[in-house]
């Protein structure tokens, strides 16, 4: 028997029904903030990621599923969103503000543990086309929401600003000086990242200790990073979203500038805790080759992590199990299943139509469904029983009205 990969998951019934929930939520939250739906290609050519999320990440250097396709082009499979929906927005010849949301899967070579998969699960909104800190404070204040809407406890966001590039000039000379000065007590990734990209040593959990007294962006940041990061904080105080200033938040990937942050809960420890980040990336477009520049802002939830912080969702699975009692009425039945349907009510029933009153009844139950619906001999005079799993009630009730008798239990 062939088993599934390393650190990939089948996510079936009942944890499936967080899923739905979340995924449900996402859209729904979307749709109210302004956001379009995007279906994104799942794979893209090796350089779009290599140029955008930087060389020396650990995503880049480590993690990307790269293949050599039939016609000898290197491809990977996304690691991310972001640097796809930016290509796609400079394909598409957009101008000006688009708003977009995505789902699916993301692929990085990681060691599998708890909440680090091979292949998970994102949802992610991109705020293309601004510059102001509104759209920033926007695509937090949307994923607290998120995370609220399906029932997360103790969120907490860690805030920070790494400034502009041109910030980060002088900064990164201080910050390798620094680092330099503590070498010996550095680990070895950290040691080799002085030099390909210093402000990732900030947030080496390994050396913690050492980085404690370093120099942070935070007090290198030019007036007008600035002056938008203390208008995005502003504005989600004014919004109500609680956060922790991090000065040493500065997030794997490459493109960021200015506003980053991450989420986080009280109900999902992990070494790997962060249930969703994202920031400023307005550097991306012209990493990317752009000449056009697109200031741009957004976030991905890790749907896994998510799931795994939200309570248990009781689901009730269906609304109407339909028995046929008479066989003779199996077309009837199999009109009126369609009919309910059509309506809108989640109704099942035993396709088969071969099987006994009897085993129809245990499908019934073990389906989760509120009401049994049986078509038997009181059909001809348009009627149907509608009997109650819960109490065992039973009632006949006209077909015109099962919808109306459906919406007053
Ligand atoms: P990221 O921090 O690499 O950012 O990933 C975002 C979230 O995806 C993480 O907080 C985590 O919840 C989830 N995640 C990442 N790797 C794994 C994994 N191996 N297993 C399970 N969950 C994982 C980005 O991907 C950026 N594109 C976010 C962004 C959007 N920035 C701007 N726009």
């Amino acid at each position: 028997m062939i088993s599934r990969l390393k650190g990939t998951d089948d996510i079936l019934p009942p944890e499936s029904h967080r899923w739905r929930r979340l995924l449900r939520a996402f859209d729904d939250l979307a749709q109210r903030y302004g956001y379009d739906l995007a279906v994104m290609p799942a794979i893209e050519s090796t350089e779009l990621f290599s140029r955008a999320v930087g060389e020396t990440t650990d995503v880049v250097e480590k993690q990307m599923y790269t293949f050599e396709d039939r016609g000898g082009r290197s491809v990977t499979l996304r690691p991310e969103f972001t640097a796809g929906m930016v290509r796609a927005y400079i394909d598409s010849g957009a101008q000006g503000i688009v708003k977009l949301a995505a789902a699916g899967p993301q692929f990085r070579y990681e060691q599998p543990q708890k909440g680090r998969r091979r292949q998970f699960y994102q949802v992610d909104l991109e705020y293309l086309g601004e510059a102001a800190p509104g759209a920033d404070a926007e695509v937090i204040e949307f994923s607290y929401r998120l995370l609220e809407m399906v029932g997360v406890d103790g969120i907490g966001l860690r805030l920070n600003s790494i400034g502009d590039a041109s910030d980060r000039i002088a900064y990164r000379g201080l910050l390798q000086d620094y680092l330099r000065r503590h070498q010996s007590d550095l680990s070895e990734d950290s040691r080799r990242r002085i030099d390909s990209n210093p402000l990732r040593v900030l947030d080496s959990k390994a050396d913690a200790e050492v980085v404690g007294d370093a120099p942070v962006p935070f007090d290198h940041l030019g007036a007008e990073a600035a002056d938008h990061f203390s208008e995005v904080r502003s504005a989600l105080d004014t919004l109500g979203i609680p956060f922790e200033l991090d000065p040493r938040l500065v997030r794997g990937l490459d493109y960021y500038n200015r506003t980053v942050f991450e989420f986080y809960s009280s109900s999902f420890e992990a070494a790997q805790s962060s249930l969703g980040g994202g920031g400023r990336y307005d550097p991306l477009a012209e990493l990317i080759g752009s000449r056009q520049a697109v200031p741009a802002v957004g976030v991905a939830m890790g749907c896994d992590r998510i799931v795994e912080a939200m309570a248990a969702v009781e689901v009730r699975r269906l609304n109407i199990y339909v028995v046929v009692a008479d066989r003779d009425r199996t077309s009837d039945a199999l009109r009126w299943v369609a009919d309910l349907r059509g309506r809108g009510l989640k109704v099942d029933w035993d396709a088969s139509t071969a099987r006994s009153v009897k085993s129809q009844f245990k499908a019934a139950n073990r389906s989760g469904a509120d009401v049994v619906s049986i078509v038997g001999a009181e059909w001809s005079a348009g009627m149907v029983s509608m009997k109650v799993l819960g109490t065992g009630e039973e009632s006949k009730v006209p077909v015109e009205e099962v919808e109306e008798w459906m919406k007053q239990r």
